[in-house]
């Protein structure tokens, strides 16, 4: 019996990673196509991502963070679309950003608006958003989160707010290289930088990012919180507080 039929979840060897897609461009595209759900981390792990939700329509989980949303959205690593299509019907005005040209048909063929770019590229409308969306894992873009909150406040006009979903368990934070395994433990894709990261950590990340944890729920099997950009005295009054 091989290594990997005895050890189904340590089916990656850490150290031999040779990270190839510079941003996860097309990484998730197995999984976008139904062919994969499970994300393997360099570390031996692997685990089971949520695929089928992304081609259901906004659940009843998915309310606290659509709640939050009264003004122009732009959501980051919008997949298939599913939460721009319900800020839509809500009479939101919302638009979806993903590298992945899967996602952007997907998107596409439900008629959802969409840039088909990286979200540390150019995109339209920046710091003009009301709010932006890092849902379902979307914190992991990039595999750094501190990065990737500074990135979502410069798109964010002056009131605005970043939504971001997290991990439920206090399991800190994981950042590092992952990539897509089919069902029989095969490689789909390439490597790309991702994180995890739980609720315990996003306060302190946000200050980083120049925004402040207003408001977090807590689902029965999800966690969400709103993060509202920092005014020039609550950072003053934090730059004294600390000196
Ligand atoms: C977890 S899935 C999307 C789930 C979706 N937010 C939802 O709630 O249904 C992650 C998505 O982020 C996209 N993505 C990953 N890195 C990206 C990047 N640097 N720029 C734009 N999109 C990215 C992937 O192509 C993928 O569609």
């Amino acid at each position: 019996m091989s290594a990997t039929a005895r050890h189904p979840a340590y089916l990656v060897r850490p150290g031999l990673i040779r990270p190839v897609a510079p941003a996860g461009h097309g990484a998730f595209d197995a999984a976008l196509a139904g062919r994969s759900s499970r994300l393997c981390l360099d570390d031996g792990r692997c685990v089971t991502l949520p695929a089928r939700r992304w081609h259901a329509a906004a659940s009843k989980a998915d309310q606290w963070l659509l709640r939050q949303c009264h003004g122009p959205t732009l959501d980051l690593g919008c997949g298939p679309g599913r939460m721009v299509e319900a800020l839509l019907t809500a009479g939101v005005s919302a638009l979806g950003v993903d590298c992945s040209p899967v996602a952007v048909s997907q998107c596409r063929a439900r008629g959802v608006p969409v840039v088909h770019g990286d979200v540390f590229g150019p995109l339209p409308r920046s710091g003009e958003w009301q709010h932006v969306l890092l849902a379902d894992g979307n914190i992991g873009i990039g595999g750094d989160p501190l990065a990737l909150l500074r990135r979502a406040a410069s798109l964010l006009n002056r009131d605005g707010s970043v939504l971001v979903e997290t991990g439920t368990s206090a399991s800190g934070w994981w950042s590092g290289q992952a990539c897509l395994h089919d069902d029989s433990g095969g490689v789909v894709g390439s490597w790309f930088p991702w994180a995890f990261l739980d609720l315990s950590r996003l306060a302190d990340l946000a200050r980083g990012a120049e925004l402040s944890m207003v408001d977090v729920h807590r689902g029965s099997s999800r966690c969400f919180a709103r993060l509202s950009r920092r005014t020039a005295s609550e950072a003053d009054g934090l730059g004294s507080r600390g000196s």
